[in-house]
């Protein structure tokens, strides 16, 4: 998976993180801000997503399509499509630039719209990846967690650098029986949770 990258890829994952840093510093207002997962996330789900069990992968907030790109390398070894909702067009214009220039817009569902709604469509899910607005993530959760299969894996991040905001989600997740839970300090803190 990470010894066969196409270079079209690594070109634009590498381009994309120069931009990420810069665009946290020079003043870009946040909904132009690619917000995006550190490459050594990348590279956790990408090894999650294509372990888990048989079913659907979805991703929350595509932003630009960095995540989407880590994603589609576990997709490529699981045979499966990645779906992934943006709400913001100029996100969803900059994301679909991403998958032709690196050629993966085949493989991929970009939709746009509020995931909340879109969500409902979506079962046999095995794997979500959930990284929006932190207010949205509980409710996320609760559309995910039903729909997934058995041995199914949801991530959420930034659990760790927005502690404050995300204490309830943690907590309200570490305590759901229907699932096992834990805080893996990589990047900016993945909580992930494994459907019983
Ligand atoms: C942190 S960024 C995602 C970064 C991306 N996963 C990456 O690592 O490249 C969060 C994104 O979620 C999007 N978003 C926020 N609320 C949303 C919603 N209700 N439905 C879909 N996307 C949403 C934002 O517009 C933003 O682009």
């Amino acid at each position: 998976m990470f010894h066969n990258i196409p270079d079209a890829m690594l070109k634009r994952m590498q381009e994309m993180e120069r931009l990420d840093v810069a665009d946290r510093t020079d003043g870009t207002p946040i909904t132009k801000r690619l917000r995006q997962i550190p490459p050594e996330t990348g590279k956790f789900l990408a090894l999650l997503c294509a372990s888990a069990p048989k079913g659907n992968v979805i991703e929350i907030g595509t932003s630009g399509g960095y995540s989407s790109m880590w994603l589609s390398l576990a997709c490529r070894v699981r045979g499966d499509k990645l779906t992934t909702f943006e709400i913001l067009p100029n996100k969803v214009e900059l994301a679909a630039k991403t998958f032709r220039m690196v050629g993966i817009e085949n493989t991929i569902n970009l939709m746009h719209g509020d995931a909340r709604q879109l969500l409902d469509q979506y079962c046999q899910i095995a794997f979500c990846f959930l990284d929006a607005e932190k207010d949205i993530y509980t409710d996320c959760y609760e559309k995910v967690i039903p729909n997934l299969v058995t041995g199914g894996l949801l991530a959420a991040d930034n659990v760790l650098s927005h502690q404050d905001d995300l204490a309830s989600f943690v907590e309200h997740a570490e305590a759901d029986p229907r699932v096992d839970a834990l805080t893996v300090p990589i990047g900016k803190g993945v909580l992930l949770c494994r459907k019983i």
